[in-house]
């Protein structure tokens, strides 16, 4: 895992909507804008686009079934896909085609009935348990619909527990996390519960409590889904900006086609299968951040 600051990343380009870098604590390269992505991108195949970057998540021949014969649900159905660092990916499809479930095995959670997810080269499926779920504390962080923070813990707290929870001391958890809550514009909030906060702080809350470890891969399952139109965009630009500057991939499921536009990649799954993919060649990582981690 790194923690080290991040080299710069370009100049803004458009509207920012992340303040300045933090002194401490967190990554301290400067935001960036979100360019505007085009309705319609370039076909592409299944993982073609991530040729020229080595990839930090390899999904390969994917396949997920619940329940038993008879009453089976094929999920994953022969998913291949790659990701690399600072990278995003958006996962379509209509309900029930298997984006969440994708999520899941991609972020090691649920074991696939057959297949491979390689992080950095190993196997997920190969890692003991304690292992694999030290990986997902260190390397991977989460953002849902609503957020889930702990209604009891502070804002701060929020962000300082898993921290805490994976070694890191209460100090040094605290110093990075103020870092990181100023920088997604909450500052003089560290200290309200989830019930004083606004819908779009909570989820600001939940994406910084995602990026404090300096996660490898960030997972986001509608992360704008209970938020206003406004709200959903201002929170949508931080999460894709952060990944991007701090050189995080980020792999976000949505149903909306306007939140898949802030993504350089989309796929659009149908019955367990990727069936499309689409790429956005103005909304690029840099190479420098690709390569940085
Ligand atoms: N634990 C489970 N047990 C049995 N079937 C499941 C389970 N979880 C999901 N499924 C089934 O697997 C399929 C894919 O579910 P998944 O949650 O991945 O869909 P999704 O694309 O995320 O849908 P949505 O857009 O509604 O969130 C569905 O048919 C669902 O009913
Ligand atoms: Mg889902």
């Amino acid at each position: 895992m790194n923690t080290a600051p991040l080299p710069g990343s370009a100049p803004s380009t458009s509207h920012s909507t992340v303040p300045s870098a933090p002194a401490t604590g967190a990554p301290s390269a400067p935001a960036t804008g979100v360019p505007s992505a085009p309705a319609t991108g370039v076909p592409s195949g299944p993982g073609a686009v991530s040729r020229h970057l080595t990839p930090v998540l390899s999904a390969r021949h994917l396949a997920m079934t619940y329940g038993q014969q008879g009453t089976a649900t094929h999920a994953l159905d022969g998913v291949d896909l790659d990701i690399a660092r600072a990278d995003s990916l958006a996962v379509m499809g209509p309900s029930g085609c298997g984006k969440t479930t994708l999520l899941h095995v991609l972020a090691g959670i649920l074991r696939p009935t057959a297949g491979t997810v390689l992080h950095d080269g190993t196997d997920l499926a190969a890692l003991p348990d304690r292992t694999r779920t030290r990986l997902r504390r260190s390397d991977f962080g989460f953002v849902f619909q609503d957020g889930q923070l702990l209604p009891e813990l502070t804002a701060l707290e929020n962000v300082i527990l898993p921290r805490m929870l994976g070694g890191v001391t209460r100090r040094t958890a605290t110093a990075e996390a103020r870092g990181w809550l100023d920088r997604l514009g909450l500052q003089g909030m560290h200290e309200r519960r989830p019930t004083q906060l606004s819908g779009g702080q909570a989820q600001r809350v939940a994406i910084t409590r995602a990026l404090a470890g300096s996660p490898s891969v960030v997972f986001a399952d509608e992360p704008t889904g209970a938020l206003d139109q406004t709200t959903g965009r201002a929170v949508l630009d931080i999460l894709v900006e952060t990944c991007r500057d701090s050189g995080a991939a980020l792999v976000m499921v949505t149903h909306d086609a306007k939140v898949a536009a802030a993504c350089r990649r989309t796929v659009t799954m149908r019955d367990g299968r990727i069936a499309e993919e689409f790429v956005r060649p103005d909304v690029q990582p840099t190479a420098e951040q690709a390569v940085a981690r």
